[in-house]
This record gives C-alpha cells, sequence and structure tokens, in this order.
C-alpha cells in the first residue's frame, strides 16, 4: 500500500522525489506575511448606490493589478466555514486505510491523492489532497465524496452552494467593469464547474528544499481559498523575482484569477501566478473551490477595445486549452530534466 505523506513526515530528511531545483525553492518564510494584496469587504455589494460602486471599484482594481485579493463580510456562513475547516481536519487525521479507500491512483475522477500524481511529474509536491466535484449537479459521485468524518455531505452541499454564489456576484463585478450583462461570464461558462480541492501540508523535515504546491497559475475561471491560519499561500507579480506570502485572515476567502477570466477579459484582469510553501513547524490546510467552464466552453475574450489584438489566436475549448497549458507544463519539466541530465 502507499505511504501517506503523513508517514513520510517522520522522516529526518527529505526523499529526494520532493528536492526542488534552486531556482523554485522558497526564497520567503510561511509565517513572513504580507499586507500588500488588497483585502475588500464585499458589505454593501448587494444593494445598488455608492457604497457598492466603491466596492466594485476595489475588486477590478485589484484583479486587474494583482489577480489575486482577499475578502471579506462576503456573506458566506461563519458556522458553515467552521465546519468544513474541521471537517477536512478530520478527513486527514484519519488512518492511512481509511483514505486509501478513496485512493484515485487508478485514474477514477475525485478522491484521494497521497502526492502530486500529476502523470510525467518529476518532483512531486508536499501536500495530500482530496477532491471531489460539486458542480454541476450531474458531475457529483458521492462514492468520491468521504463519509467520515460524520457530516461531511451535509456541510459540503451547503458550503458548495454558498460558494457557487459568491463567485457568480464576483463575475458580475467583473461582467459590468468590462461594459457587458452582468451575467455575460458565468454564461460564457456554459454548465460552471466547481471542483473542491482540500490541501493538507504535512510539517515537512526540509521545508527550505521542497513546495507543497508548485508555482502555477490556476486554469479556470475564479478560483476561491479558505485557509486555516498558518500561513503559506505565496503570490508574485514580476515573474518569481519576489514572492510575499498572503496574511491569513479568518474566515477570509483569497480569490484568485485564474486563466479563463484572464483569457475572457483579454488579458485585463491578471491570472495571478501563485504556489504553497511549507514548515517544519505544524502542518497546514486549505480549500480550494474552483469554478471552471464546462469543458466545451468556448474560451476567447468576449469584448476586445477597439485597436486592442485578442491575446488569443482564435477561440478554443476549455478542455483543449487545459490540455495544452498541461502539456505545456510537461515539455517544460522533461526540458529542464534533459538539460540537466546532459
Ligand atoms: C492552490 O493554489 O490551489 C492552493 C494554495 C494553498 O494551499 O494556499
Ligand atoms: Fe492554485
Amino acid at each position: 500500500m502507499a505511504k501517506t505523506l503523513t508517514e513520510q513526515a517522520q522522516q529526518e530528511s527529505l526523499h529526494p522525489k520532493f528536492i526542488r531545483d534552486e531556482d523554485e525553492r522558497p526564497k520567503v518564510a510561511y509565517n513572513d506575511f504580507s499586507v500588500e494584496i488588497p483585502v475588500i469587504s464585499l458589505a454593501g455589494i448587494d444593494e445598488p448606490g455608492a457604497l457598492r460602486d466603491e466596492v466594485c471599484r476595489k475588486i477590478v482594481a485589484a484583479c486587474e493589478d494583482w489577480g489575486i485579493f482577499q475578502v471579506i463580510d462576503h456573506g458566506v456562513d461563519a458556522k458553515l466555514i467552521t465546519e468544513m475547516i474541521c471537517l477536512a481536519r478530520g478527513f486527514f487525521d484519519l488512518p492511512p486505510e481509511e483514505k486509501l479507500r478513496y485512493d484515485m491512483s487508478g485514474g477514477k475522477k475525485g478522491g484521494f491523492i497521497v502526492s502530486s500524481h500529476l502523470q510525467g511529474e518529476t518532483v512531486q509536491d508536499w501536500r495530500e489532497i482530496v477532491t471531489y466535484f460539486s458542480y454541476p449537479m450531474r458531475a457529483r459521485d458521492y462514492s468520491r465524496w468521504p463519509e467520515k468524518p460524520e457530516g461531511w455531505r451535509a456541510v459540503t452541499e451547503g458550503y458548495s452552494e454558498q460558494l457557487m454564489n459568491l463567485a457568480c456576484k464576483l463575475l458580475e463585478v467583473l461582467s459590468e467593469a468590462m461594459g457587458l450583462e452582468k451575467d455575460a461570464l458565468s454564461k460564457a461558462c456554459v454548465d460552471m464547474d466547481q471542483k473542491v480541492v482540500v490541501n493538507f501540508y504535512p510539517k515537512c523535515p526540509q521545508p527550505d528544499l521542497t513546495l507543497g504546491l508548485k508555482r502555477h497559475t490556476d486554469p479556470g475561471t475564479i478560483t476561491l481559498l479558505l485557509q486555516d491560519q498558518v500561513g503559506g499561500l505565496q503570490a508574485t507579480r514580476d515573474g518569481g523575482q519576489t514572492w510575499i506570502t498572503v496574511q491569513p485572515i479568518e474566515g477570509a476567502f483569497v480569490v484568485n484569477l485564474g486563466d479563463h477570466g484572464h483569457y475572457l477579459s483579454n488579458g485585463r484582469f491578471k491570472n495571478a501566478d501563485h504556489q504553497a510553501v511549507v514548515n517544519s513547524n505544524c502542518s497546514r490546510l486549505s480549500i480550494a473551490t474552483f469554478q471552471n467552464p464546462s469543458p466545451d466552453a468556448t474560451v476567447y475574450p468576449l469584448k476586445i477595445r477597439y485597436g486592442d489584438k485578442p491575446i488569443l489566436e482564435e477561440p478554443i475549448t476549455y478542455s483543449e486549452m487545459y490540455k495544452r497549458k498541461m502539456g505545456n507544463d510537461l515539455e517544460h519539466a522533461r526540458l529542464k530534466k534533459l538539460a540537466k541530465d546532459h
């Protein structure tokens, strides 16, 4: 049976499969927090008027400037948030054989992954995940949703619905900012997918040599991330020269714009580069809820302002965009390895 990472964490030194090349290793500590990333209160967003206009202006500026920001007063039930974190922790505290019942190494959708098993990945991420699709409803496969700890299904159903509403609200603001109908961005997703990924980063014997989650942009439209108070999420906006560690705020969501949101806005809104670092003091938990377009939705700028060129040469489907992205990532890793070996 595969060893879970929690078992590997007992070792004094890191297995070589987790050791990153020097240029990829963390540059800033997990708890060296920065307040640079905007924190936006959504109070007043539901009522037309000056307050709403001000909130919208801040959201748009944060998307143009960073592509990542935090929201508070977002209307998601605080009790649901606490329960979700508790249940997620409870899942990772289960004995290995219980978690491995959901093992998805056989290629099934959703389930438990011991570490990054992305095909062809040469270096693995220091994280365990459990993941499942929550929208569209027909994609729900309850056999891949954990049954333990008790209450998971009821809590996660409520959580998914409230996060879908919050994501749509934010997409409305961005649609309006592009001079489009309120529902333009969510319509462009066709039948919007929602995928939940619960990340668990065990404490790590040599955190300076590895990453919990390597640098990436999210492929989808918009991501809402809930994290505990440990810290470890980092973002860059100068191509990785400098990184900042996002200050955890209890009950806040980190909002990330993905590649799809970036392309639909013709590059006006950034798709933030981010990564997760780990530490040797304590484990960390985060829950990412990805709002993605349906696989056959068209990816192409919704509005190209006069004089601007489209950043995509031609319309493609989201599944094709995703395939190209993953292909590029793997090709990049393969070439890097080849250059290193010679
Ligand atoms: C993610 O990028 O999906 C997760 C990052 C984190 O755990 O902070
Ligand atoms: Fe991400």
